[in-house]
C-alpha cells in the first residue's frame, strides 16, 4: 500500500500526522490570542485559539457581523492581516459599518465571495491571522451540484474550514443563521464539527445581548458574556447585575429579584407580575422572558397550595432587560411577585429570592447557591431567601442574612412581611 500523502488542503486533506505520546505533546498551541474585550475572551475559555474553528449562530440582525468585525479590528492591530469574507453584504455597506464602528485597522482586508475554492486560494495568498466567513450558508463548493445553503453544502464548507484550520493554525470564525425555532440551520454535525459554538442571543427592543458558549473544546460551558449594543457597536457591560437593577422602584408591588446563573455566572434580574381583574370569559396568562408552561405550574401551585385566587385574574409576567431565563431556580421569585402583584403588597426591597417550586408547594434546592450568595452581597441585598433542606443548613454569611424556608407559602409570608397566613 502506497504511503498516505498530503494532497493540498483545496481538497481538504488532514495534514499529515504521526502517532506521539500523549504526555509529550506541547501545550505551546494553546497561546491564546487575548483581545481587549475581557467578556468575549471568557465566552471562549481565555481568548482565541490559533488553529481553531468557533461558529457564531444569532437571530437576524441581533448582531453578529457588529461583533465580528470589531473582533476583526482588534486581532489586525496586534496580530496582523485579517480577512473578513462577506458573502452577505458588499464592501461598501462593510466599509459604511466599520466607519461607524470606528473600526480603522489598515491590516483588516474585506472579500466579498462566496466561492470556497477562491477563499482558500486567498488564504493560501496572505497568510491572515484570522479568517471570518459570513455566513457558511452563501459560501459554496464547486464540486457539489446543490446550492448555496443547502445540507450538503453546509457541511462540505464546514469540514474544508476545519481543514484550513487545523492546517494552517488559523483561527476561523463562521457565522451561521439560526433556523425559525433558534438552531443553527444547516445539519446538526456542523455544530459537532467544530471546536466551539457560540450563540448571540437577546432582545431586539432591547440594547443587551448575551454571548453564550454552547459548546467549547477549549473552556467550560456554558458561559456568559453581556454586552451592549449601541450605535459604536458592542459594548461590554462589565458588571450586568447591577444595569439591570438600576431601573427599579424598590417599593412597587409586583417586583420580585432573583439570583439566576448563566453559566458559571450570578446574575441578578428583576421579575415583575401584574394581575388584573379579569374582564370576560378565561384569565389570560402572559410571560416575557420567563417559560410560559413553567408560569401556568407556579399559578397552579399558587391557587392549590397557597390559596391564592387567580382564576379571575389577568397575570403579566416579565423579567427586565429582555433577559430570557430558563432556570427553575427564579420560580420562587416569579411566585413571589405574583402574589405580591395580587394583594399589593411590596416584596421587602433588601431581599433576593431562590428556589425552584415544587408540585407539592415545597422549594427545592438549587445548584451553585454560594456563587449566587456571593453576588446578591456583592450588590448590597441583606436577606436572601433560600430553600431549607432537611439534610443542611443554610450557609451563612457576613452581612447577609440567608433565611431558609421549606415552602413556597411560607416563602411568600416572609417576603411579604406576613405574620399570619397569606
Ligand atoms: N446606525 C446604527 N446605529 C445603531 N445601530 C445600528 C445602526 N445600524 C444598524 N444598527 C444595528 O445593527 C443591527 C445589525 O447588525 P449586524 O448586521 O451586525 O447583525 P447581523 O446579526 O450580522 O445580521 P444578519 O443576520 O442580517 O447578518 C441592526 O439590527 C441594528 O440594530
Ligand atoms: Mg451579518
Amino acid at each position: 500500500m502506497e504511503p498516505p500523502t498530503r494532497d493540498g488542503l483545496r481538497k481538504g486533506a488532514l495534514p499529515l500526522s504521526t502517532p506521539q505520546p500523549l504526555a509529550q505533546v506541547n501545550e505551546d498551541a494553546f497561546d491564546r490570542l487575548s483581545l481587549p474585550l475581557p467578556e468575549f475572551n471568557r465566552v471562549l475559555g481565555g481568548g482565541i485559539v490559533p488553529g481553531s474553528l468557533v461558529l457564531l449562530g444569532g437571530e437576524p440582525g441581533i448582531g453578529k457581523s457588529t461583533l465580528l468585525l470589531q473582533v476583526a479590528s482588534f486581532v489586525s492591530e496586534r496580530e496582523g492581516l485579517v480577512l473578513y469574507v462577506s458573502g452577505e453584504e458588499s464592501a461598501q455597506q462593510m466599509g459604511l459599518r466599520a466607519r461607524r464602528l470606528g473600526v480603522k485597522g489598515k491590516q483588516l482586508y474585506v472579500l466579498t465571495e462566496t466561492s470556497l475554492e477562491a477563499i482558500i486560494a486567498q488564504v493560501e495568498q496572505l497568510k491572515p491571522r484570522m479568517l471570518i466567513v459570513d455566513s457558511i450558508q452563501t459560501v459554496y463548493c464547486a464540486g457539489l451540484t446543490s446550492g448555496a445553503g443547502s445540507v450538503s453544502q453546509v457541511r462540505e464548507a464546514g469540514s474544508r474550514l476545519m481543514h484550513v484550520a487545523k492546517g494552517e493554525d488559523l483561527p476561523i470564525f463562521i457565522v451561521g443563521h439560526v433556523t425559525k425555532a433558534g438552531a443553527i440551520a444547516g445539519p446538526k454535525v456542523l455544530e459537532h464539527m467544530v471546536d466551539t459554538v457560540l450563540y448571540l442571543e437577546g432582545d431586539r427592543f432591547h440594547t443587551y445581548r448575551l454571548l453564550r458558549s454552547v459548546k467549547n473544546r477549549f473552556g467550560p460551558t456554558p458561559e456568559v458574556g453581556v454586552f451592549e449594543m449601541g450605535s459604536e457597536g458592542m459594548v461590554e457591560v462589565p458588571n450586568p447585575s447591577e444595569t439591570f437593577l438600576a431601573e427599579r422602584l424598590p417599593h412597587a408591588s409586583g417586583s420580585a429579584i432573583a439570583v439566576t446563573m448563566e453559566g458559571t455566572r450570578p446574575l441578578l434580574i428583576e421579575v415583575q407580575a401584574l394581575a388584573s381583574t379579569t374582564s370576560f370569559g378565561q384569565p389570560r396568562r402572559t410571560s416575557n422572558g420567563v417559560d410560559f408552561n413553567r408560569l401556568l405550574l407556579i399559578t397552579a401551585v399558587l391557587s392549590r397550595r397557597v390559596g391564592i385566587r387567580l382564576y379571575d385574574q389577568d397575570l403579566f409576567v416579565n423579567v427586565v432587560g429582555g433577559l430570557r431565563v430558563e432556570e427553575p431556580a427564579v420560580d420562587l421569585a416569579v411566585a413571589t411577585a405574583i402574589v405580591s402583584s395580587t394583594q399589593d403588597k411590596p416584596v421587602a426591597a433588601d431581599l433576593a429570592l431562590v428556589g425552584e417550586v415544587g408540585l407539592s408547594g415545597e422549594l427545592r434546592s438549587v445548584s451553585h447557591l454560594e456563587a449566587r450568595l456571593n453576588e446578591a452581597t456583592k450588590l448590597g441585598f441583606k436577606r436572601c431567601l433560600v430553600p431549607r433542606s432537611i439534610h443542611h443548613e443554610p450557609p451563612t454569611r457576613d452581612g447577609l442574612e440567608v433565611i431558609g424556608a421549606r415552602s413556597v407559602q411560607e416563602a411568600v409570608q416572609i417576603a411579604l412581611g406576613h405574620r399570619g397566613v397569606v
